[in-house]
């Protein structure tokens, strides 16, 4: 691994990922391809440890021939795509640009990588292609089935999730077809710093701050499980070193709360942490639940622990505290994220959907 392409590393868990390789990998050159969209931001990437192995192109992955160009020029010999349209609600209110992004996207980096490595086959024996997916595609669970696991069937149920399986289907082709050394792992709900406040904990976080409603989906009762984004960063770059070409690995926190005691909790640590609003809880609101909303996801983690020994660090408990703190010492990044106007207006888009329940 000498020059690694990461797509999407101005979002939230490519930046953390920049951050990760340049701090554990002393040689490689970084090479981040990122279009910038309203997810990813050059604030996610400010005082990265090495900075001069950092180099940031702005860019989008489906420009095949910009892709090319960067493939060439950095030699490139790794791969670790994250590059994707990320949120669920944004799929179900605008599907075309998910399968832009995440199937088409996908597909451009697949294709240019297969044709650059057939032209320098002297990289090809160290190359690797990892693709980064999600538990969403396997669906969801009901309340007595047994976790998620590599050989769980595909049955994803958003757009988003719908997009992701393509995308993962299109990276196991090109292994079994062209032979491209291919890993894929398909994680849970990550948290942590940088994570755009769109979605749940991040969400909770600045509103309970800002003294606004926390809005609360259908009953609350819907279950996630949750991994605290530097144990994924662990996870994948553990696959890179001495993951298996062709394999898929199942990553997950071994967290299974239901979405209110997330909120719970996270009102619980800013009452502590931020006194000045408490208690958070009178903020909590029932709002009218997502449509196709998953229930449940959990996902079983023996094949990365028994093969690469890998396992979360944190604890739930552990890694919301140090994420709320996170955010409470970080007001410039926050100022600069809210001052968006695209956070604005989704803002507003997204609870006119929604409004109080009744
Ligand atoms: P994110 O939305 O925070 O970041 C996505 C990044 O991709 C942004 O920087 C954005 O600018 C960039 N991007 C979007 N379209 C692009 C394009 N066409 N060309 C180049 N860059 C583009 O997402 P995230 O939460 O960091 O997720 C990263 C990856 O991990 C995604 O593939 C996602 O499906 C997967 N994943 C996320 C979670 C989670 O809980 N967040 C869990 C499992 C898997
Ligand atoms: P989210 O963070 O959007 O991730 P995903 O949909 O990919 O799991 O949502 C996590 C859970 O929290 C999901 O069940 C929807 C719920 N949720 C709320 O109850 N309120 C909110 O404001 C948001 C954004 C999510």
């Amino acid at each position: 691994m000498k020059n690694v392409l990461v797509t999407g590393g101005a979002g939230f868990i490519g930046s953390n990922f920049v951050r990760f390789l340049l701090e554990h990998e002393p040689e490689v050159r970084v090479i981040n391809l990122d279009a910038l969209t309203y997810a990813g931001s050059l604030e996610n990437l400010q005082h990265l440890p090495d900075e001069g192995r950092h180099e940031f192109i702005h860019g989008d992955i489906c420009d095949r021939a910009l892709v090319e160009d960067v493939l060439r020029r950095f030699e490139v010999d790794t791969v670790v795509h994250f590059a994707a349209e990320s949120h669920v609600d944004r799929s179900i209110l605008g599907p075309g640009l998910f399968v832009q992004t995440n199937v088409v996207g996908t597909f451009t980096l697949l294709d240019s990588a297969r044709l650059f490595w057939k032209e320098r086959p002297d990289l090809l024996p160290g190359a690797r292609f990892h693709h980064v997916s999600t538990d969403e595609v396997f669906g969801t669970l009901g309340p007595n089935d047994p976790p998620f696991n590599e050989q769980t069937p595909y049955a994803p149920n958003s757009p988003y999730s719908a997009s992701k399986a393509a995308s993962d289907h299109l990276a196991r082709a090109y292994f079994h077809t062209y032979g491209l050394p291919v890993t894929i792992s398909n994680c849970t709900n990550n948290y942590g710093p940088y994570q755009f406040p769109e979605k749940l904990i991040p969400l909770m976080v600045l509103n309970a701050l800002e003294g606004k409603r926390l809005p609360v989906y259908g009953d609350g009762m819907q279950v996630r499980d949750w991994l605290y984004v530097e144990d994924h960063c662990e996870a994948i770059y553990r696959v890179l070193m001495q993951g298996r070409v062709g394999e898929t690995y199942a990553i997950g926190g071994n967290n299974q709360p239901p979405n209110i005691e997330i909120v719970h909790t996270i009102c619980a640590v800013m009452d502590e942490l931020h006194p000045q609003g408490a208690p958070h809880e009178r903020l909590i609101e029932y709002v009218t639940d997502r449509p196709g909303h998953d229930r449940r996801y959990a996902m079983a983690i023996d094949k990365i622990r028994s093969e690469l020994g890998w396992q979360p660090r944190q604890t739930l408990a552990s890694g919301l505290r140090k994420t709320v703190a996170w955010y409470l010492e970080n007001p410039a990044w926050v100022a600069a994220i809210r001052e968006r106007s695209d956070y604005q207006t989704w803002m507003q888009k997204n609870y006119a959907e929604r409004g109080a329940k009744k």
